[in-house]
Parts: C-alpha cells; structure tokens; sequence
C-alpha cells in the first residue's frame, strides 16, 4: 500500500506507471471509506491496472463551518480498510496547501445551471469547491478514468461539465448507490450517526422506494404533496427538499414526457447531520 503527500509523489507514481503501459483510475474521497467506496474501487479495479483514492476533506465545499469541523477524518483506519488491495492502490492523502497552493480559494464556475438546483440552492458555494478540487486533483493525479457515486447524482453530472470546461483528458464514469440491507444508502456521514438515527434514516429509502412505485400512475405535484404530508408526519427527520428532476439538466419535471427519464431527490436533516439520497423513478 503506497501512501503519497505530496503532488510530485503522485505525478511520479502515476508517469512510472504509464510508463509500463499500466491504465490508472481515481477515485477521489473524503476519506471515512465504507463499502460505497469499495464498490466504486472494486469498480474501477475491473477497468484498469491501478486505482488512486485521494483522501482530502476539502475546506473550499463546505458552507457550514461546524459541517467542515465535524466531518470524520480516519486515515489510518481508511488505510487498513484498503490493505485488502495490496498494491493495485495507492492513497493521495495531500494536505490543502499542497492541493491548493497559499490560497485556498474556489474558482467560480458555470455549469450551465446544473448548479443552480437542488444541493445547489442549499448549500451556496458547494458545486465550486467541489470543482476547484477536483479541477486540481485531476490535474494533480492525471488518470484515465474516474468513479463517482450515482448518491450525489448532482455532483456527477457537475463532473462531466467539469471535465468539458477545463478540456481533462479523462472519463468520468458513475457507479450505482450501495445501499445497507436495509435501503440506506452509504455514506461517511452515517459514521455521524447514533445507531437508532441509522435505523430512523432508512425512511428517505422507504419514500424515495414508494414515489417509484407511484410515478406512473401519479402527478410529480401529488407525489411532492405526498412525500412532504410524510415527512411532517416523521417526528425524526426534516425535510430539507424533495424533487423530482429530468437526469440530463436537472431541471424539475413539470410535465412527464416519453423517452425522458427523471430521478427523484432528498435531502433531509437527521438531527443535525444532512443526508441526501436519490433513485430511478423510470
Ligand atoms: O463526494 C465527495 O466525497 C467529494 O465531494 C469529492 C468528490 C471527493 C470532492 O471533494
């Protein structure tokens, strides 16, 4: 298992790799690894020789101060959690002046109002954080290919526009949610979680489960009415939003159409930790 720091390191790593004609694929985390990101590295392995998984809590997204301080941060346990694959990984844990440079600062992006919806809306700044870092961690890495969670569905297709704007030299590839047994969707904020909330948050699931099983028969308007009656019914979790949205532009469907295919979306408030989940509706 090679854990690298420093920008030069990696830049090293990968142009020896590519070198002997090995492919590389990334997959850039915040660290806490769980079998989401397994499943997005197990992915990846498939595809290519070698995989990088950046672990880097990036300041630049976070638009809640006490959001950015809580986040967990567990390097030595997300580095036993990928022993497992021997050498085929490699861990780019650098920190934000290495990433960034002196100045920590986003750059302002626009992504054609993918960016404007939704997480968007929510939380101001986001999308241009998460294009800034990873705007520099592509070019930092320099992969063929890499993987991302179909969980935050907003942030691939940012990714892909991404890509487009700053002309990388690389492929952007979603993978399917890895959901628990029991619906709940995998994510490092579950680690925030006290074991009954865990139990409580498998709801989102439930709803998002039943407005799939509706939308053929039911209006995008009764299915909002529907799922925010549910929420306010749920002493448990706060509904932040609920949409369901075209999955070319995100934009929120009004009146359904063939050969379009939509998603629907939640974001919701777990005492004080944010979750967010999404599903197929067609
Ligand atoms: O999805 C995440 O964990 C982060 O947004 C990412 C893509 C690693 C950028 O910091």
């Amino acid at each position: 298992m090679n854990l690298i720091k420093t920008k030069t390191e990696i830049a090293k790593y990968v142009s020896e790799k590519k070198a002997q004609k090995s492919t590389i694929g990334f997959v850039p985390t915040m660290g806490a690894l769980h079998q989401g990101h397994a499943s997005l590295i197990d992915f990846g392995l498939e595809r290519h020789d070698y995989i990088i998984v950046s672990i880097f809590v990036n300041p630049t997204q976070f638009n809640n101060a006490s959001d950015l301080e809580k986040y967990p941060r567990t390097l030595d346990q997300d580095a036993s959690f990928l022993g497992k694959y021997k050498n085929r990984i490699a861990i780019y844990a650098p920190t934000a002046q290495e990433v960034y440079g002196p100045d920590v600062i986003s750059k302002q992006y626009n992504f054609k109002g993918i960016e404007t919806v939704m997480e968007g809306t929510h939380r101001p700044g986001h999308f241009d954080g998460v294009g800034t870092v990873l705007n520099h961690l592509f070019r930092q890495v320099n992969p063929d290919e890499a993987f991302f969670g179909e969980k935050d569905f907003q942030q691939l297709l940012i990714v892909k526009k991404l890509v487009e704007i700053e002309k990388l030299p690389l492929k952007i590839t979603g993978c399917p949610i890895h959901r628990q047994e029991n619906g709940l969707a995998m994510s490092s904020r579950n680690a925030r979680l006290t074991p009954q909330q865990l139990e409580e948050a498998t709801f989102i699931y439930k709803i998002l489960h039943q407005v799939n099983k509706d939308f053929k028969n039911k209006s995008a308007s009764k299915l909002r009415k529907w799922v925010t009656g549910q929420f306010n019914e749920n002493p448990h979790l706060k509904l932040e939003y609920f949409e369901i949205s075209n999955v070319k532009n995100l934009k929120p469907l009004s009146r359904k159409r063939k050969n379009q295919k939509y998603r629907a979306f939640i974001a919701a408030f777990a005492g004080e930790i944010r979750l967010i989940d999404n599903m197929a509706v067609n």
